[in-house]
């Protein structure tokens, strides 16, 4: 008998597939928000954990020192802001948790900690916190850096933010408000306090100048592939997003960051990964490999979108190097680091060219192809095999592939008793914590 596992889904608040037969107006239309609040509505309604917003701040000119790739194929640009669409999401959803990503190296940790606690009132406590340290040099140059910090550099500063947002989210006790109305008190200023922090990086007096919020700390998420990443994740994260790949390399991580959690004196139960999968659906197993080969095939175009994507997030041009030679495994970054190594994995021992490897490069943590009663096996087995917490849905950005899930596969889950059929909490951790 399986358990009951989590699903969320891996999104960004950028243009979907814009050119496909089923696409109408979106490219014009998505940045209103509307096809987001229709998306959320979906996955309430499915009951999904949360949508997981990325982001970056950034146009690429990694690829070939333009930022031609990077705007043609809209890879890191046009990306609009996910703390700006989350309080519409909210507004048309009931407990559908929305994870906003930002990052610890630009954002002051005040302003972060006061628009998450903002953003978890408007959602009635139902907002999360991507804790993420950038990756690229281009990000760190709009904010006034020459440089980003150094790989394992940006999370020490990333630790002493996350005490800091902490502090500033205690700075309130819980009943801090009174609304006496014999005493005309609507705050008891006894109940809230400075925090004085000085540390290696920051300093900030608080305290904060919201409300405590409903959860009073996000939902803290975090995608740590490295040691250094994997112990900040185990150390502070709810949930963690992972792009281990194969059943095997999942047990693992899952274990290790397990393991970590514990050695922190945390229950490791409390930290939900979610692998990132890629289902591709169809009406029958036969048709859905089919598309899967489409998806696959070495066009120019998915070769050039892969590299250029590479590339942005590396900050390595992957466009210097022969197409058809094998694929390098002399490439280092400062950037996504566990990323880079997965893709130079596909090359080991000459395996594959650049233009194959290329043409083959996703983050799946395992291949899920079929009718919904076929991936809804091989979900099954998977959870079996590596224990649990759950699946990230990362897919064609259409209307139709969402209801192809959120219709389709989903109601097929429930029917077997692996997800839920209604929400068990009001809350985002609640919800996340209750299986
Ligand atoms: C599923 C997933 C989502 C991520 N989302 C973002 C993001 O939105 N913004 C960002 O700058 N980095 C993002 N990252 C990068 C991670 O924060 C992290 O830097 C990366 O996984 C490499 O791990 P490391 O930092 O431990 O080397 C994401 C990574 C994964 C696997």
């Amino acid at each position: 008998m399986t358990e009951k596992f989590h699903l969320g889904w891996f999104t960004n608040f950028a243009p979907p597939i814009w050119e496909g037969a089923f696409s109408g107006d979106i490219g014009s239309t998505w940045a209103d928000g509307r096809f987001y609040m229709d998306f959320a509505k979906a996955l309430d309604r499915a009951g999904f954990d949360y949508m997981m917003l990325e982001d970056s701040s950034m146009v690429s000119d990694a690829y070939e020192g333009t930022s031609r790739a990077d705007l043609k194929h809209h890879l890191y640009a046009p990306k609009h802001d996910p703390l700006a669409l989350a309080p519409l999401l909210a507004s048309v959803t009931t407990n559908l948790g929305i994870v906003c990503t930002a990052s610890t190296s630009f954002y002051p940790p005040y302003q972060l900690a006061r628009a998450m606690s903002t953003l978890d009132h408007l959602s009635r406590g139902r907002i999360g916190w991507n804790i993420v340290t950038s990756s690229e040099d281009r990000a760190a140059q709009n904010y006034g850096l020459d440089h980003l910090y150094e790989h394992d550099a940006r999370y020490d500063r990333a630790d002493e933010f996350v005490e800091v947002v902490d502090k500033l989210w205690s700075s309130w006790e819980p009943d801090a408000l009174v609304m006496n109305r014999e005493t005309g008190h609507y705050v008891d200023h006894t109940k809230v306090s400075t925090i004085d922090h000085k540390g290696q990086f920051y300093s900030v007096r608080g305290p904060l100048n919201t409300l405590p919020s409903p959860q009073g700390r996000p939902v803290i998420c975090q995608a740590g592939g490295s040691p250094r990443g994997r112990q900040f994740a185990a150390e502070h994260a709810d949930t963690i997003i992972t792009q281990s790949r194969g059943k095997e390399r999942m047990k693992a991580y899952r274990d290790d960051i397990r393991a970590r959690a514990e050695h922190a004196g945390r229950n490791p139960d409390d930290v939900k990964l979610l692998f990132i999968v890629n289902p591709v659906l169809a009406e029958t197993d036969a048709e859905a490999q089919d598309r899967r080969a489409a998806a696959l095939a070495q066009t120019d175009k998915n070769v050039e979108r892969a590299l250029a994507h590479l590339s942005a997030l590396t900050e390595v041009d992957f466009s210097q190097f022969d197409l058809d030679a094998p694929l390098t495994q002399d490439v280092e970054t400062n950037g996504h680091r566990t990323t880079l190594a997965e893709f130079l994995r596909l090359g080991e021992n000459g395996a594959k060219t650049l233009r194959e490897a290329a043409a083959g490069w996703n983050i799946n943590a395992v291949d899920l192809i079929g009718s919904v009663e076929t991936v809804a096996d091989q979900m099954q087995e998977t959870m079996e095999f590596v224990g649990g917490d759950g699946f990230l849905i990362s897919g064609p950005m259409t209307r139709q592939y969402i209801s192809e899930v959120t219709d389709g596969l989903v109601p097929e889950l429930q029917r077997r008793g692996l997800t839920r059929t209604s929400y068990e909490h009001t809350t985002f951790r609640d919800n996340l914590l209750s299986y």
